[in-house]
């Protein structure tokens, strides 16, 4: 049986009839305690940190519609078109009453399927890469309509009462009023769409794909949610001979397909379940009913891919820190497909950083996972043919950190012990964020040998005051290491209130010999999503070009960094704002000439989107990297907005052909 939902509100009547791709099922379901601890000890849980703030500002009055009567896995299809997103302070939409009728069946609608019991092989082979230049048909728009039966009719009521009942008032950065506001707002997939280019010409080193990930909620929450918790959406720009085709197709997950073809969430949120301890034991016992009912198998991966890409070993990987790396691929259209959940035969467990460093010189890639339980940091590296090489356990972690980045240079990996960690006593009785700050834990460094065998040669120094969540750049110097890195100011915030957080770049010197820190703030603005030229990894480098936050997670322009200048200068020397109410995210360096050596390290270009919020409309920009201004020397309008997110790559033609 279907139905068409009728929603009143002070704005008007709004009726939505549900499709085969946006069915409105009477299901919903959400369950956390118990899965986030199973996925504490079985995932090794990491956390994503790339972007989250409180001062998101709301138009719907969502918790109109999160407390309606009726459960309802509400499509973001039916709400996300609506200007008044991209409205600052719009007058607020009060829904006064929901009205939902039977409605006969569409005769296009797929026949229905469980879709909720088959797990998938927690080792899923991928297929073999090919070089088809036939496109085949996204899986996206084969979207199955489930049926609700009974036991799910009553994990919905469950869920609702947990949602409407036992939930703690909603935290603004749980809120999804105040999450998905603006252009943080979710989309629907777009398939391969030609783009105008509006400005200027692309240059012909921009051959290949500009590809950004980021959250993108595949229904909308009709309870806490973070922005951390979104599905991993994947926005590729195309570029051939100087045109653009740009494209956005989710990351197709475990936890996506398995909702997907169940028509609604089954999968609890990770970030935002934590609730206080009445409802994290309700979602608890609720996700542990679901999982022996064979709703879903956490096995499978619970990851959501929505964090960053990597390009290693000819493959490219979409990336979430709490899963393995899902490999994906472009079709010669510029279709974006996923090719599986690739754990390197059999060799990479649980999870990965979704910040692998690539050394592009020896095509070797270096990463680590972290979790709650011991080891709480595992090193290892992959060889130049994306072959992953045996575990390093590192013990000397004595507690679990929150991990999300870290250095690699010539000689070592560098890894921050920040004062980031779990906080088990805060979520149950303070009903916060699992994820807490010590102020009482001094920061430090952990080197050890890039290619070790064993942690017997690492070492630790203290560096107090420094939390490091992303990292630039590494390089050796004699007898030390040099590390780039903003170093997070008021580290409590990162989670609940990043609007009040000021990255600070510093250049931190490591002597090896004497264990002397020495450090230095290369710029006073707040910068953070600092990228340099990829060709400098691990090499001493003379440029960033950073984000600027204004406040976090809004990006308003881009600066580039001339750290090479002398201690306690400015470094800027170049910058770029988008405009009144325009927003980019983290900037991209391609080089002009890759391949020859000689070229200058700041020879290419910066790209980014940049979203204008009061036209609606999002922009590839293309900036000179070596004028003062960061001139743009190309603009492509595309054809849909492209929501805020987190990291990006250019993988050039090339590559590209390889996947
Ligand atoms: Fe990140």
């Amino acid at each position: 049986m279907k139905y068409c939902l009728t929603i009143k509100t002070s704005s008007g009547s709004y009726k939505y009839n549900p499709t085969p791709h946006d069915p409105l099922d009477v299901t919903y379901s959400s369950a956390f305690f118990l899965f986030s601890i199973f996925n504490a000890l079985i995932a090794n849980e990491g956390n994503n940190t790339d972007a989250s703030s409180s001062s998101f500002l709301s138009v719907i009055q969502a918790s109109e519609l999160l407390t309606g009567t009726v459960a309802m896995a509400i499509p973001k299809s039916a709400v996300t078109t609506t200007p008044s997103f991209l409205s600052r302070r719009p007058p607020p939409l009060i829904v006064s009453s929901v009205r939902i009728e039977e409605k006969t069946r569409n005769s296009n609608t797929r026949p229905t399927t469980s879709g909720t019991s088959r797990p998938a092989s927690s080792t899923t082979a991928l297929p073999p890469a090919t070089k088809s230049s036939t496109t085949r048909k996204s899986p996206a728009n084969d979207r199955r309509v489930a049926e609700p039966n009974q036991p799910s009719m009553m994990f919905n009521v469950l869920e609702d009462v947990i949602n409407n009942f036992i939930d703690p008032p909603l935290r603004p950065s749980v809120d999804p009023r105040y999450v998905l506001s603006d252009n943080f707002a979710p989309v629907d997939e777009l398939p391969p769409t030609e783009c105008e280019v509006i400005q200027g010409s692309l240059p012909s080193c921009l051959d290949g794909a500009y590809i950004r990930n980021g959250p993108n909620p595949q229904y909308l929450p009709r309870g806490p949610h973070h922005l951390f918790d979104g599905d991993g959406m994947l926005h590729s720009i195309r570029i051939s001979q100087g045109k653009a085709t740009l494209c956005s197709r989710y990351v197709k997950t475990y936890k996506y397909t398995l909702e997907r073809d169940a028509g609604a969430p089954l999968l609890p949120n990770v970030f935002s379940g934590f609730n206080g301890l009445a409802a994290s034991a309700a979602r608890g016992a609720l996700s542990a009913v679901r999982i022996l009912a064979g709703h879903f198998n956490p096995a499978n991966g619970i990851g959501l891919a929505n964090t960053s890409l990597a390009y290693f070993g000819n493959r490219l990987y979409a990336l979430g820190e709490s899963d393995l790396p899902y490999a994906v691929r472009l079709t010669s259209n510029g279709d974006i497909e996923t090719l599986g959940r690739h754990d390197f035969d059999g060799k990479l467990l649980m999870s990965m950083t979704a910040h692998p460093k690539i050394d592009l010189e020896t095509g070797e890639a270096f990463a680590f996972r972290y979790g709650p339980v011991p080891p709480f940091l595992t090193y290892f590296h992959f060889d130049g043919n994306g072959n992953k090489q045996p575990d390093v356990p590192i013990f000397s972690m004595t507690r679990p950190s929150f991990l999300h980045d870290f250095g690699i240079s010539s000689k070592y990996a560098i890894f921050a012990d920040i004062q980031i960690g779990m906080n088990p006593m805060e979520m149950i009785f303070g009903g916060g964020s699992p994820v807490g700050s010590d102020p009482a834990k001094v920061p430090r460094l952990g080197i050890i040998p890039r290619y070790a065998k064993d942690e017997s040669g690492m070492k630790w120094f203290d560096v107090p005051g420094f939390n490091l969540i992303h990292a630039i750049n590494a390089w050796d110097e004699e007898d030390a290491i040099v590390m780039l890195a903003p170093n997070i100011l008021s580290v409590e915030h990162t989670l609940e209130r990043m609007d009040l957080i000021h990255a600070l770049v510093e250049k931190v010197r490591i002597d090896l010999k004497t264990g002397i820190v020495t450090r230095n703030p290369v710029s006073a603005r707040n910068l953070d999503f600092g990228v340099i030229n990829p060709a400098y990894l691990g090499k001493k480098n003379r440029f960033v070009y950073a984000a600027i936050g204004d406040p976090m997670p809004k990006i308003s322009g881009v600066v580039k960094l001339d750290v090479s200048k002398g201690e306690r200068q400015e470094c800027t020397v170049a910058s770029r704002i988008y405009g009144p109410r325009c927003y980019g995210g983290e900037p991209f360096f391609v080089a002009r000439e890759p391949e020859n050596p000689e070229a200058e390290e700041d020879d290419g270009y910066v790209v980014s989107y940049v979203h204008d919020e009061m036209a609606g409309e999002s922009k590839f920009l293309v900036m000179d990297a070596r004028s003062p201004d960061l001139d743009i020397v190309a603009a492509v309008k595309l054809p849909r907005r492209v929501p805020y997110g987190f990291h990006g790559l250019f993988v050039k033609e090339s590559d590209l052909k390889n996947l």
